[in-house]
């Protein structure tokens, strides 16, 4: 399976490289796929209400009012109708993307197993929404998917009679099924929106939206195509003739084809074993499990910095235990912890300026505690010589550490980038340990653990507590966010930064802050 991954997330990245270049980091549409899913699913709902209220729902004036539709008010339910279309196709492209996506990047299992397992059930509701759609036109292609479809429930055997009758002989036609796709077509959706919350419920801070140039141009986009090629009906159904299909929507009826070759038992068994396998594959083979996050109430004052920062939904406030004055306290909920550590670098004790106790923040995790960071840090400060003295800190996931490596340079990985708090830097560069600080991790919009560059950006940039003191010399801090694959540009950045080290005059720590008093050091 691992090797598996390994193809897959190769593929994706040398994909994902030409989106960079071509759109820029923020607006790549492969790091934005679930939110431009909720986008397209957005997009067909309003241009569904706005087409069903001039589609006739009766079985015989189905197929006109679509006629009405396309070819009267061609310029606005015409255009509704193609973006329907084209929307839904969309929502499949990106659907399948970002289930493969998932999947090559790792993260489906361990504590991430939930949205996973609940988007599987996803794929069976935009299809049925899909395929209720083609059946509604009621055209030879509707009639094609109507045969089909219903020979492949009567192999269930489970229908006292056989549904597929229906549609072969012109004079039992009925709209009874026709009604029950109408339904269908209207009450999957609904539903699928409660499972697409479910689906998003352990993300913190979720992206439902994409951004807005992303979303215009997508729009654009879908509305050009909608004009130069709208969305039209085939021939009328006729069940005196046998349906021949000309033009196929592969995104949705891709599988059609097969129940005219392969038994329908057999492509239920497909179908129906490819849904456990997915439903499965986020314990084949399960994740092994590192120490979570643990919570020091004595250091913690409840001040909820973690609960917002945590990305997996993993940390809550409840009401405090102990008798301190403080009116909550952090616990952690162990089953959703990833152990990012994006919690520690949230947390306003875990600063390395603490001299009286150890460094014991409020929130820490075990293996990897901050007390253990700071005398790394001070030790890898100590080997350095010359004049542009720099640490490295990246994360697990990110760029190779261990070829930046010098007698100039230390390197610090580190589960995540957003497990770094922003006084380390502070700490390094004010208390003279190095002459600059430079940090690398994930592609933005990218990171493994979904927050950790964003996060560290908006506490470097004063947005977002806790912050990275004013002090600090915002010259002395690089950054590259060089993902996996741009190891090149990671050390001609990190070279690059290290002459503009080499052109700076002497850094010396202000003795008094604007207000005239000592700068504080212990948060
Ligand atoms: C209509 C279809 C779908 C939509 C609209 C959708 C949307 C989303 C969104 C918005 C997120 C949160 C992204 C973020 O903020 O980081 C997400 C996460 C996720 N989705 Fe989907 N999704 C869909 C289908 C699927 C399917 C079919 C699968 C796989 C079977 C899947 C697997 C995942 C996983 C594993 C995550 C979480 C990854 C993590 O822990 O960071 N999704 N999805
Ligand atoms: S390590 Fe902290 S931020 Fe990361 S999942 Fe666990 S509690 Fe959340
Ligand atoms: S950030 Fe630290 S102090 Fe604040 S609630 Fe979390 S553990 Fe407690």
């Amino acid at each position: 399976m691992s090797g598996l991954r390994t193809v897959a997330k190769a593929a994706f990245e040398s994909v994902e490289n030409l989106f960079d270049r071509a759109f820029g980091p923020d607006l790549n549409p492969m790091h934005q796929l679930g939110a431009l899913g909720w986008f397209f699913y957005w997009v067909v709902i309003v241009s569904g209400v706005y087409l069903y209220i001039f589609f006739d729902t009766g079985i015989d004036q189905a197929y006109q009012s679509l006629e009405y539709i396309t070819n009267v008010q061609w310029y606005a339910a015409g255009v509704m109708r193609s973006l329907h279309r084209y929307a839904s196709d969309a929502l499949i492209i990106v659907m399948m993307l970002h289930l493969l996506r998932e999947f090559a990047m790792d993260r489906y299992r361990g504590a991430r197993w939930f949205s996973w397992f609940t988007g599987v059930p996803l794929l069976w509701f935009v299809y049925a929404c899909g395929i209720s759609g083609y059946w509604m036109v009621w055209d030879m292609l509707a009639q094609y998917i109507a045969i089909a479809t219903t020979e492949w429930l009567d192999t269930l055997g489970i229908f006292g009679e056989t549904i597929a009758r229906n549609f072969l002989n012109p004079d039992i036609l009925t709209g009874r099924f026709f009604t029950l796709m109408v339904f269908i077509h209207i009450a999957v959706p609904l539903f699928m929106l409660l499972v697409m919350w479910i689906h998003i419920q352990r993300q913190n801070h979720a992206k439902v939206n994409p951004p807005k140039g992303l979303a215009i141009g997508t729009l654009g986009m879908l509305l050009v195509l909608s004009l130069v090629k709208p969305a039209v009906s085939q021939a009328p159904a006729d069940l005196s003739i046998v349906p021949t299909v000309i033009d196929m929507d592969w995104f949705y009826l891709a599988a059609y084809p097969l129940l005219d070759k392969i038994p329908g038992l057999v492509m239920w068994a497909i179908a129906g074993g490819g849904t456990l396998l997915l439903l499965l594959l986020p314990w084949l083979p399960p994740r092994r499990r590192e120490a979570v996050a643990v919570v020091d109430l004595d250091n913690c004052n409840g001040c909820g910095r973690c609960v917002d920062d945590c990305p997996f939904t993993a940390v809550v406030l409840q009401k405090r235990t102990d008798d301190t004055a403080f009116s909550e306290e952090a616990i952690v909920k162990p089953d959703l912890c990833t152990s990012c550590g994006i919690c520690v670098g949230a947390c306003p004790t875990s600063t390395p300026f603490r001299r009286t106790s150890e460094l014991v923040p409020g929130i820490d995790l075990p293996d990897q505690g901050m007390q253990a960071l700071r005398d790394k840090v001070i030790a890898a400060a100590a080997r350095l010589s010359g004049d542009a003295r720099v640490i490295v800190f990246g994360c697990k996931n990110g760029p190779d550490l261990q070829r930046l490596e010098g007698p100039t340079v230390a390197t610090m990985e580190l589960q995540c980038i957003g497990m770094l708090p922003p006084s380390f830097i502070d700490f390094l560069i004010t208390r003279h340990h190095v002459d600059g600080i430079f940090l690398t991790g994930c592609n933005m919009g990218d990171c493994h653990n979904r927050l950790g560059n964003e996060w560290t950006e908006q506490r470097l940039g004063g947005e977002r507590d806790p912050y990275l003191r004013e002090r600090v010399p915002r010259d002395r801090i690089g950054k590259s966010w060089a993902g996996l694959t741009h190891n090149t540009r990671l050390a001609q950045e990190l070279a690059t930064f290290q002459d503009q080290l080499k052109g700076l005059p002497p850094y010396h720590r202000p003795t008094r802050t604007p207000s005239g008093q000592q700068p504080a050091e212990t948060s």
